[in-house]
């Protein structure tokens, strides 16, 4: 009300209009509220109400700035989060929601947050979570001005980059340590090392794998969500430098025996040649996304994209099949394998998503045919 008088008096100065008219408006605009008319009439037309009196339609447009929207923000048990729930404006979005809830609680900061639509009791639909991008109105039935959503607590986040940089800076440090510091003494093994030019070339191809993923991190790759649980830090942490660690133990042993000259070129030739078809297909995929865009999937298409869904997996593995033909150690084909049958998983996932994305269907293109991970088995 104190926001429609200031209006109100700001345009009585600039306009010198009646005194008395202006009052008339207040009243009325107070009377609806009052009376809950605006509830049950379109909001474009709530201003239009006042339009003849005003008889100017900017200010009719700055009444409408001041009407609120009752959001009540409840947790997945139906506990009120915030007591009395949050007042926002009609243009509000999720995300300035997010940030008013935020304001009210400290501890919850917007990528903390996960919105949804409340279920129906023994539904068992998947909740429609709420974009911070849309606006809220676009969430509330009809023309009501209450929404009730449900809040979860994502638990601390970390950036996507500050996640992908410390998982692989772990085997980018530890790789080396095992080739150039006399580590093994500390295993019980008295012996001088020899070191072989296999186990230098390897040295070079992990380091250099390891740097390109993480200058892809930083550079290359576009992200659909800006934030992941701290605690993925931790379990992603563990998978690569633990494997890292095995992995360099084995490669830099002082009783490795290296491979012949000819193998070893052919695996790390084709190990390198899929290095550079992994980094093309990642800028393939970046293509897909526009630096300011909302993080939505597109057909991935170009080079392998035509003829697998997630080249960039199928790349990730062949070269890690290289490197191993190069350096033959059981630590890391063990690698290959579990890393092979997560990217399987997520490809899966991946194509499926895809597929039920372009289905075809009410003028969306459909999903072309296509391997999922490994042609021509997947
Ligand atoms: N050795 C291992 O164990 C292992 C395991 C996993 C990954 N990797 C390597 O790390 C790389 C990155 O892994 P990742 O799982 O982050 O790869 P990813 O999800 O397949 O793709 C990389 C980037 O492209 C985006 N993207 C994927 N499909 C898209 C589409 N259809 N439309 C628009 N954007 C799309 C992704 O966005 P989103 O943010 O939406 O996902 C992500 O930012 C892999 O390609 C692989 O080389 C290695």
């Amino acid at each position: 009300m104190y926001a429609i008088l200031i209006t109100v008096h700001s345009v009585f100065c600039d306009r010198k209009r009646n005194p008395a008219v202006m009052m008339c408006l207040v009243l009325l605009v107070q009377n609806l509220q009052i009376l809950d008319i605006l509830k049950i009439i379109p909001y474009g037309v709530k201003g239009l109400l006042c339009f003849p009196i005003l008889g100017g339609g900017s200010l009719s447009v700055r009444l409408i700035s001041y009407l609120k929207m009752k959001v009540t923000i409840v947790s997945r048990s139906g506990r009120e989060v915030i007591k009395g729930g949050l007042e926002l404006n009609d243009s509000a979005t999720v995300g300035d929601l997010q940030e008013a809830i935020h304001h009210r609680t400290k501890r919850y900061y917007p990528s903390r947050q996960r919105l949804t639509l409340p279920l129906q009791p023994g539904s068992k639909e998947k909740p429609v979570t709420l974009n911070s991008r849309r606006n809220v109105r676009d969430f509330c039935d009809g023309y009501s001005d209450n929404l009730t959503v449900v809040f979860k607590d994502l638990g601390p986040q970390v950036s996507y980059r500050t996640l992908f940089f410390w998982e692989y800076l772990g085997p980018l440090l530890i790789y080396p340590i095992f080739y150039y510091f006399p580590v093994y003494q500390y295993f019980g093994y008295k012996v001088d090392r020899v070191i072989h030019p296999v186990q230098t070339y390897a040295l070079y191809y992990w380091c250099f794998h390891y740097f390109k993923r993480i200058m892809e991190t930083f550079f290359v790759h576009r992200f659909s969500h800006a934030t992941s649980p701290l605690s993925n830090v931790f379990r992603n942490c563990a998978y690569y430098w633990t494997f890292g660690s095995y992995i360099a133990y084995y490669m830099n042993h002082p009783h490795y025996t290296p491979v012949s000259n000819l193998q070893m070129m052919i695996g790390f030739g084709f190990g390198l040649v899929c290095q550079v078809a992994n980094l093309y297909c990642h800028l393939l995929l970046r293509n897909l996304r526009s630096p300011e865009g909302n993080g939505g999937y597109q057909i991935p298409h170009g080079f392998l994209f035509n003829i697998v869904t997630c080249a960039n997996y199928t790349t990730e593995i062949y070269q890690w099949l290289g490197f191993n033909i190069a350096t033959q150690t059981i630590a890391g084909y063990v690698f290959l394998v579990v890393a092979a049958f997560i990217m399987t998983n997520w490809a899966l996932a991946k194509h499926h998503r895809l597929k039920k994305l372009f289905d075809g269907k009410q003028g969306r293109p459909k999903y072309p045919r296509r391997w999922v991970i490994l042609p021509p088995f997947l």
